[in-house]
């Protein structure tokens, strides 16, 4: 043991004096007896790897022993948790970094043209028959939510997935999705005759979500789906990078602290393989997993149709995507052909696709065609992959993903950062990797079916330039009702036209509150079932379907009305209902009186009158008001 230490000693001090670094060298050296063989290990890797500014400010030995321990377990845990550990990110760092001062063109020897998907017109038979087909499938499919991000442009105190998604039930958004997942199961199972299986359900959190998410699941009993059923998997932040040289960078308050941040939603494909997940998944059958993201309440609404289409086609990887303007800022999704014939299905950043049309004989750059739209589809960054393939890529990488770096610099000299970088890495990053006989496609619809995220402050939010969406928890919320009234316009209803407001400096339209739970309305064949056609529902109304077996036969509805009805209880809802409902009263985002879930989105509903019916028990029920 003495002799292993005096070698280290010997060879930790080359390193130090060699580099220049003798103080820093030397205060490792003297804290030495302090460390464990690992930990040795871990010191060496960083001297050798230009980290010695780690130690400058160490104190002597005897003083701040606990720190110091900390700081080596910090040093372990960025090292365990990276593929290739710590030296292949301080590596990967210089390489990118290089780039970035060189203004290396991540695209360069490729040629982007428009690759071939699906593109899906809501309720027609295609539709119909993928959203059959999806349902089917959903037995064999697995949710993975990635939700460890900080919502910085949200800002709001709380985390995302417990904000309501809309405020006429109050449902949040980890609410909705788990019971959009077991509505998608009961239908499975009911579709396959009995075929019946769990839909397993992933949520990767960060240090800055994790105990919060997993408290709201506790407190609200999974929102009904087992425990046993939802696994979290927390991601880990990554080392801060002080210069091109990529020294890591310490935290600003704690002299035995690395400065760490997110590394970005891309840590979900090594997460689930190093977790073991995807093998476990694999061995119990399941074929697709489907990536998510926190805030997009519409999402389900595309989900079956989607799932029909990898299943269909086969797709070992499938992307949601939307008609995208032009300049919107949304990736597109591209197909890239190199110059040696390679090519890669992949999103493209909306900053990097009018450089690199224009680049590649485009002269107008990222403009629409004669669609109106992009020819380009906007990616909605949720994701299909089918696990086979998946899983024997992840066996090659390890589920690394290809990084980024986007160093703020100070001046032109691309020498000093303003601030602290790191390397990220984004969840669709992830076909990049994949050889050219991978089948990798995309599933369009319109928008207002499938895409309204929550990710602005409301401040923010009102200076998007007018006809941009807003992505706030204004839209969000308005969306729901609009995708609900025009499904239901679809189906028959006589739903009553929107009237156009302002809420917290943002002009939306306000449709009708319809809501209902997702096992009444999974897919459009069940909603079409469940509306007669001579149903209507004016603008000021309220409509909330919290049962399964609920059918509108002919319900003339001008005022509020909530049916709430147990699995087996069937009920027919006729007539007119006419009181004065529920209005909507503008808030102000900044009046603190009011709750941050409700003042963000400059609105509240005032409750005045309402007609609510419950059905307890089983039988045939029949609501005539
Ligand atoms: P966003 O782009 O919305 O980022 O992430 P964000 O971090 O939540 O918000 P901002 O940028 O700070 O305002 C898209 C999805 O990816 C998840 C988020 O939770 C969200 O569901 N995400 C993001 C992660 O899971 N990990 C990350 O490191 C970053």
């Amino acid at each position: 043991m003495a002799s292993a230490l005096e070698s280290t000693t010997h060879s930790l001090s080359k390193l130090g004096i060699d580099g220049g670094f003798a103080n820093s060298a030397t205060n490792l050296l003297k804290n030495l007896p302090l460390l464990s063989s690992e930990q040795i290990e871990l010191a060496k890797m960083l001297m050798e790897m230009g980290q010695s500014h780690l130690f400058e400010q160490w104190a002597e030995p005897g003083v701040d022993v606990e720190e110091k321990k900390a700081f080596f377990d910090q040093v372990a845990r960025l090292n365990s948790s990276y593929p290739g550990g710590l030296k292949s990110y301080i590596k990967t760092a210089r390489e990118l970094l290089a780039d970035s001062k060189n203004g290396k063109n991540p695209f360069d020897g490729f040629t982007p043209s428009v690759p071939t998907g699906e593109s899906l017109i809501f309720g027609d038979d295609t539709f119909i028959n993928y959203e059959q087909a999806g349902v089917k499938e959903a037995k064999n499919a697995a949710f993975v939510l990635v939700a460890g991000g900080l919502g910085e442009r949200l800002g709001y105190n709380g985390i995302k997935l417990a904000l309501p998604a809309e405020t006429t039930t109050g449902t949040c958004f980890l609410q909705h999705y788990i019971e959009c997942i077991l509505a998608l199961q009961d239908a499975s199972c009911q579709l396959t005759e009995g075929e019946c299986k769990e839909i397993p359900f992933a949520i990767m959190t960060s240090d800055d979500t994790h105990s919060r998410t997993l408290e709201l699941l506790e407190s609200n009993s999974y929102f009904g789906m087992k425990p046993s059923q939802v696994k979290l998997l927390k991601q880990e932040k990554v080392a801060c990078l002080d210069d091109n040289d990529a020294r890591l960078a310490l935290d600003p308050k704690n002299k035995y602290r690395i400065q760490t941040k997110p590394h970005g939603h891309g840590d979900v494909h090594s997460l689930l393989y190093s977790s073991g997940l995807l093998k476990t998944w694999h061995d119990t059958g399941v074929r697709w997993i489907l990536f998510f993201q926190d805030t997009n309440a519409l999402l389900f609404k595309g989900i079956p149709a989607s799932l029909g289409v990898s299943a269909t086609k086969q797709l070992h990887v499938n992307s949601l995507a939307v008609p995208r303007k032009a300049k919107e800022a949304i990736g597109g999704i591209t197909k890239l052909t190199h110059a040696d014939g390679r090519s890669v299905v992949i999103n493209v950043e909306y900053n990097q696709l009018d450089p690199l049309l224009r680049a590649t004989g485009h002269p107008d750059g990222d403009v629409n065609c004669e669609t109106g739209y992009s020819p380009f589809p906007g990616n909605i960054n949720q994701l299909i992959l089918e696990l086979g393939p998946y899983l024997e890529e992840l066996k090659k990488t390890g589920g690394a993903i290809k990084e980024f770096v986007n160093p703020k610099y100070k001046d032109s000299t691309k020498t000093a950062f303003k601030s602290s970088t790191r390397l990220e890495c984004m969840m669709q990053d992830y076909p990049k990797t994949l050889p050219p006989s991978a089948r990798v496609g995309f599933t369009a619809m319109d928008t207002w079916l499938a895409y309204s995220p929550v990710k602005n402050n409301p401040e923010d939010a009102a200076k998007v330039p007018k006809g941009n969406p807003y992505h706030s928890a204004t839209s969000g919320e308005m969306a729901i009702y609009r995708a609900n009234s025009l499904i239901l316009r679809k189906a028959g209803v006589q739903v009553g036209e929107p009237v156009q407001e302002v809420f917290n400096g943002q002009e939306v339209e306000v449709w009708p509150r319809i809501t209902w739970k997702p096992k009444w309305g999974l897919i459009f064949s069940d909603i079409k079932k469940k509306v007669g056609k001579s149903c209507s529902v004016s603008q000021k109304s309220t409509l909330v379907i919290k049962g399964r077996k609920v059918f509108l036969e002919d319900l003339h509805l001008d005022g509020t009305l909530i049916v709430d009805a147990v699995d087996e209880a069937e009920v027919k809802v006729e007539g007119s209902v006419q009181n004065k409902g529920w209005t909507i009263e503008g808030v102000d985002y900044k009046d603190t009186s009011v709750l941050e879930e409700i003042r963000i989105r400059g609105f509240k509903i005032k409750k005045i009158e309402q007609l609510e019916k419950n059905f307890n028990e089983p039988g045939k029920f029949s609501l005539k008001p």
